[in-house]
């Protein structure tokens, strides 16, 4: 008889935006005549920029002519996307990577649900809390859990980092040293960033203890302060201890395209491999590239005139942000993020969880957001909005908003 990886039935019964998804289609199937405003999920509202949408025809039309036409990608990506991230995202900003550290998917996601494969299924992790549900999921199901903790919602082989008001959202060095460190930033789900000074002290920390820093850098395109690194590796050192995940679905609206890259610099190393090496057997065997038209795509993000469109498409869920906060701020609520990230982050009111208050929302201003605990249990107590809804809709979601409080 077959057996299950018990591991799985250690998960919540559904992943948290499934929960989210559910309980919106039951309110909606007892409330047809609503209009629900969804600011929860984290996806795209605005369509492709004009540039992306023409390099996609053109790569549909040479996939229609055999001298054109594609068929398996190289599984690590085509080298004209790899050399112009490497350019483009890194040299240019002065961080020494190179076309060969740079591994293109089919989104972040998955690398960041991946990429604990490659590390001994002994390793311990640390995490911010709250935190992306994807990193505690992907390694509880490889078994990285000890024992669960149901009052604290905590895994014994789990250090968590709690980030909230009290410490500026900034996760302080752990008392127990991990061999992985998740870090999101700028982070989701609190919209907060990290300065270079505050970064350097995880690489410095990382390099000392033997660590290896996953860096989750998704919301890069979204920030605004100078002293907010835009990638890991221009911080000294990181390039001993960092491998950084990187997504076109926030920056160029890909989250149905789906896009993404993954760089390990040459000098990570475990003893004398490099844990590049690892990372390109498991791409190589996995994973059989990301589509030619994709890739292509890609390219059109980093030409003048996708850069430009693209600008104003990030600078359009920014002014979103703006709305949020400043709304919610009038409103008397306790405000944070929105300046380098996609997402505000809210204090709930004090005598509600942060489910009450996902519920309170839906049911009196039929607004959906998403509730801090289910980020983690430090994120009790807190309510996510995000800035990717189209503008009228965020102005009215707020509105309503502040109308309960009247
Ligand atoms: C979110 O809402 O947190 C995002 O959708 C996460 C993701 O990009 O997978």
């Amino acid at each position: 008889m077959f057996r299950l990886n018990e591991n799985y039935l250690k998960l919540p019964g559904s992943y948290l935006f499934s929960t989210v998804a559910k309980k919106v289609a039951a309110y909606s199937d007892r409330h047809p005549e609503a209009k629900v405003i969804r600011l929860g999920i984290g996806d795209v509202t605005q369509p492709l920029v004009p540039a992306i949408i023409k390099a996609l025809h053109e790569a549909v039309e040479e996939m229609g002519h055999a001298e054109t036409f594609h068929g398996y990608a190289p599984d690590l990506g085509y080298a004209f996307l790899r050399e112009t991230i490497a350019r483009m995202d890194y040299q240019e900003r002065g961080c020494r990577i190179s076309a060969d550290e740079i591994f293109v998917s089919d989104g972040a996601k998955s690398d960041c649900g991946n990429i604990q494969e490659i590390f001994s299924a002994d390793c311990r992790i640390a995490v911010c809390d709250p935190v992306y549900p994807v990193y505690v999921d992907s390694n509880v199901m490889a078994g990285r859990t000890g024992e669960y903790n149901e009052a604290a919602q905590t895994w014994s082989n789990v250090i968590y980092m709690p980030c909230t008001a009290e410490n500026g959202f900034v996760p302080q060095l752990p008392g127990e040293t991990p061999d992985l460190i998740y870090l999101c930033v700028p982070n989701n789900p609190t919209g907060t960033a990290l300065t270079r000074d505050q970064l350097k002290v995880w690489v410095d920390y990382a390099n000392s203890v033997g660590a290896v820093i996953l860096y989750d850098a998704a919301y890069e395109a979204y920030i605004s302060q100078d002293d907010v690194p835009h990638s890991i590796y221009e911080i000294a050192g990181a390039r001993t201890c960092a491998i950084e995940f990187r997504s076109f679905s926030k920056n160029a609206g890909f989250t149905g395209v789906r896009l993404g890259f993954t760089v390990i610099p040459e000098d990570l190393k475990c003893g004398d491999i490099a844990v590049r090496s690892l990372w390109a057997r498991r791409h190589g065997t996995k994973f059989n590239g990301a589509p030619y038209i994709v890739q292509k795509a890609a390219m059109a993000v980093y030409s003048d005139e996708g850069r430009a469109q693209l600008k104003e498409q990030i600078a359009y869920y920014m002014r979103n942000a703006r709305v949020i906060y400043d709304g919610l701020k009038e409103a008397g609520y306790e405000v944070y993020g929105g300046i380098n990230a996609p997402y505000i982050w809210l204090k709930v009111p004090e005598n509600m969880t942060s489910w009450d208050f996902f519920d309170y929302l839906l049911e009196e201003a039929n607004v959906v957001g998403t509730p801090g605990s289910g980020f983690g249990p430090s994120g009790e107590g807190y309510f996510r909005l995000t800035a990717f809804g189209n503008y009228e809709n965020t102005v009215e979601a707020i509105g309503r908003i502040r109308a309960l409080r009247q």
